[in-house]
């Protein structure tokens, strides 16, 4: 990277004795210590970094566990990941644009990965970047107070020694994720029903309702995966319940849709358009909340699960106070590549090598993002507003560019897969935006695909 030295001497200057928080050591979290790991490889002076993680290792999400509820430490369990968890959107779409797949296992691998692979995946990154020294595992970041000159006071909990921490930093970045606090609702009569009824949040393995009748409420990702994986692995039947619109996938037998429940008696539920059955089983797949129960008022992201994330300047930056950023928030099509560039360009605003515009310029163009969502009328249409977002922050920035036209073709075409065959869209080989290379196809259908280990994966 070419820095004259005018900019670099400006830089050196402005992250001198600078502190900078990050929270959270998820994908999010790691795009931000990538972010400044790499600049700071080009030889450029970056800030202090600290980085809080919760739990005992790196991975967010990805870090697979056994537990419900409450972990060893009696913190909230974090991941909502299962067993037999396999990505639902093409890795070429998520690829690192400085870290391809074909270069982290040494040759080209199929479209749709099980979740240990795309964990080895982000982490190999990881390791080879020389920051993990910069992360505090075990440590839960309690409260975030605004100070009067300026910075936050973050006090963070030991978990290990119990002990409490406060410090004070310039910037701040949250990189909690948004898919671990979930949305309970309420349905009358649903505390008579005799069977287990869940939280996708706490779902761990398909097994459990081998041979059982199990309704799975909600129409988006969790619904169409938790119950479609439930029925691959041996329930008798799924009935999915929709409250504003139904998937409308072409099921395989013993799978169908129904609107929303309205009423739960013993084993029997009633759905709004009069029907009744009888269940083992509910599944609640009606999404997660956003919550910073650390964050002051002031500072707090409220916001619903949508791409255009209300008070962040491209998605990213606190529009009332622009030391507090924000990673990952948003609705996903894009994820890893998304969090990358969000990641680069909060960088960038700490580094001082991207000046933002005025408070009112912002205010206006997020207004423009804003207006584009709520007049999209498709998921085409989102995944071209997630698109050209990437690009508006990547043109700001030296992440290295990918092929996001190419990206945005295989998304497209991974919709009509889906719209196909919803049990074969993952037998589909998509092309790489970074390697711009077809991917092989795997040597097992997915539906007939039980062994999802990375041994039985990787084999050609
Ligand atoms: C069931 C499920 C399946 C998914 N499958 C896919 C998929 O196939 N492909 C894909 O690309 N994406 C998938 N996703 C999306 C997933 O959210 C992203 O891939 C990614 O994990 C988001 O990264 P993140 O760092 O923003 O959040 P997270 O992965 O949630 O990480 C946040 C981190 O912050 C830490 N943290 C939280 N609060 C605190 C605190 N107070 N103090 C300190 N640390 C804290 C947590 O411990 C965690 O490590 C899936 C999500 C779910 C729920
Ligand atoms: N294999 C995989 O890779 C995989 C598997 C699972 C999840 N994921 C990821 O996990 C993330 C979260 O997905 P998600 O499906 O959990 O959340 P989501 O996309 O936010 O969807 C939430 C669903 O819950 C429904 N809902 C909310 N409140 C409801 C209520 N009161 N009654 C009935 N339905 C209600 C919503 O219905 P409305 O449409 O009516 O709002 C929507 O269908 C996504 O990024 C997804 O990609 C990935």
């Amino acid at each position: 990277m070419f820095i004259g030295l005018q900019v670099w001497m400006k830089l050196l200057v402005g992250s001198m004795n600078k502190r900078v928080a990050i929270i959270g050591a998820g994908p999010s979290g790691i795009s931000a210590l990538r972010a400044f790991s790499t600049a700071r490889d080009n030889g450029i002076d970056v800030p202090e970094i600290t980085c809080f993680e919760r739990q005992s290792d790196w991975g967010g999400q990805w870090k697979f566990t056994w537990r419900t509820g409450l972990d060893e430490n009696g913190e909230p369990v974090h991941s909502s990941m299962y067993r037999y968890l396999w990505s639902n959107g093409p890795k070429e779409c998520l690829e690192f644009s400085d870290y391809s797949f074909e270069q982290h296992f040494g040759k080209s691998i199929p479209s749709f990965p099980p979740r240990e692979i795309l964990e080895d995946y982000i982490l190999g990154r990881a390791k080879k970047s020389n920051f993990r020294d910069w992360i505090k595992f075990n440590h839960s970041v309690r409260m975030v107070e605004n100070q009067e000159n300026g910075g936050f006071l973050v006090t963070v909990e030991d978990i290990d020694s119990k002990t409490i921490i406060k410090e004070t930093f310039d910037y701040l970045i949250v990189a909690t994720g948004h898919f671990s606090v979930p949305n309970v609702p309420e349905f009358d009569g649903i505390e008579t029903f005799p069977g287990r009824v869940l939280h996708a949040h706490d779902f761990r393995s398909a097994g459990e309702f081998k041979g059982k009748d199990l309704l799975v409420v909600g129409a988006s990702y969790s619904a169409e995966d938790v119950g479609l994986q439930c029925k691959k692995y041996g329930a008798k039947s799924v009935t999915f319940s929709f409250r504003t619109a139904p998937m409308d996938f072409i099921w395989p037998q013993g799978v169908d849709e129904r609107e929303l429940l309205t009423s739960v008696n013993k084993k029997t539920v009633t759905f709004k358009d009069g029907t009744k059955k009888d269940f083992d089983a509910i599944i609640l797949c009606t999404g997660y909340l956003h919550s910073f129960p650390f964050l002051p008022q002031e500072l707090r992201l409220v916001t619903t699960n949508r791409l255009f994330s209300p008070g962040l300047f491209k998605g990213v930056v606190w529009n009332d106070n622009p030391s507090l950023f924000y990673i990952g928030m948003q609705d996903q099509w894009y994820t890893f590549t998304m969090f990358d560039a969000e990641a680069w360009y909060a960088r960038d605003v700490i580094l001082g090598s991207i000046q933002l515009p005025s408070k009112e310029e912002r205010t206006s163009e997020m207004k423009e993002w804003d207006d584009r969502e709520n007049n999209l009328e498709d998921a085409y249409g989102m995944i071209d507003f997630q698109a050209d977002y990437i690009r508006s922050l990547m043109e700001n920035t030296d992440y290295p560019k990918f092929n996001v036209e190419l990206s945005q073709k295989e998304f497209k075409a991974w919709k009509k897969a889906k719209e196909k065959s919803i049990v074969s869209y993952r037998d589909q080989a998509h092309s790489s935006p970074v390697t711009n290379k077809l991917s092989p196809v795997h040597h097992t259908a997915w539906w007939e695909a039980m062994d999802d280990t990375m041994e039985s994966y990787l084999k050609d």
